[in-house]
């Protein structure tokens, strides 16, 4: 099962390309929800998920947002992820993550990982996200390193005006000795500055992208045999909204329905998956 969730509409940064609005509603999730969803989640791992995969996995659990570290109860948050034995992995802009570190640090595991959200190189991250937001990163990514807790990579959205940063990104890869890079795909909003790739770039970019650097990801809801999003796992609003996944914001449920009642785990037993381009994938080239 993929879980994703995003537990504050709050960001510190307004970035050109995000699909979280600075004018939408900010709302935060209460520690009691994201329990809740985390506590079904390993009921359903362990009884329900093997007779889709054939095999129990470690759970892992992805907290993002807005900006998850604004989240006031975040410690709580990794903490109780952590004590359920489940792995977690939190998605950021690296501001508050020395805060982060210094109150969970000592619970994480290799297994666990920050995944900071890189968007090119020094210029163009930069006009993405704010001046001095690149030098941000690497300082976070240094003290990453120095602290030797979870293990930390990059996870870059991709899109025709960054596509000549591979190189960066590579240089990256090496310098941190980075455990993985998340290539993702960059979907246009309506009021847009910037253009997505075509499906067939898209696949071209992660070939190129894999003969350097081998674990280079696209996203766990979007494999080789479809989308899964909505099937076997959501991303979770911060308002308990059951959604697709992140990019698909297609409404399945809301809490407190549970979760198993809106996946759909007979398509999954069957292997059923729609192909992303009827999903989050539809209407790109
Ligand atoms: C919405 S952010 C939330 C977590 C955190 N604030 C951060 O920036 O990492 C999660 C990821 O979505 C990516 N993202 C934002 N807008 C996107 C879009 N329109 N299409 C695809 N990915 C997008 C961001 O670059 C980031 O890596
Ligand atoms: S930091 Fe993350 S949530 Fe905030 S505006 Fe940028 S991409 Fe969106």
């Amino acid at each position: 099962m993929f879980l994703d969730i995003h537990i504050t509409d709050k960001c510190n940064l307004r970035c050109k390309h995000c699909y979280f609005p600075g004018d939408r509603p900010q709302d935060e999730m209460p520690f009691e929800m994201f329990r809740d969803l985390v506590d079904e989640c390993a009921h359903l791992v362990t009884n329900v998920e093997p007779l889709a995969h054939g095999r129990p996995e470690r759970q892992r659990v992805i907290i993002s947002g807005g900006e998850p570290t604004m989240h006031p109860e975040i410690s709580k948050f990794v903490s109780y992820v952590k004590a359920k034995g489940m792995l977690v992995s939190v998605l950021t802009n690296s501001h508050r993550v020395r805060e982060l570190i210094a109150d969970v640090g000592h619970m994480l595991s290799e297994y666990d990982f920050i995944q900071f959200s890189l968007d090119g190189d020094k210029e163009h991250h930069d006009w993405i996200r704010g001046r001095g937001e690149y030098d941000k990163i690497l300082n976070a990514m240094d003290f990453m390193r120095e602290s030797q807790t979870a293990t930390f990579g990059i996870h870059h959205t991709i899109h025709k005006g960054n596509k000549h940063c591979l190189e960066d990104l590579l240089r990256l890869k090496y310098h941190y000795d980075l455990h993985s890079i998340g290539l993702n795909f960059y979907h246009e909003r309506a009021s847009d500055l910037l253009e997505s790739l075509s499906l067939e770039e898209y696949e071209q970019y992660c070939r190129d992208a894999r003969r350097w650097i081998p674990n280079a990801d696209r996203p766990k809801c979007f494999t080789s045999k479809g989308c899964v999003g909505g099937i076997v796992g959501f991303s979770i609003s911060p308002r308990g909204e059951y959604w697709a996944c992140s990019r698909y914001q297609d409404l399945r449920g809301q809490y407190p329905q549970k979760m198993q009642d809106c996946l759909d785990l007979e398509r999954a037993r069957k292997r059923e998956f729609p192909d992303s381009k009827y999903t989050c994938m539809k209407g790109v080239k």
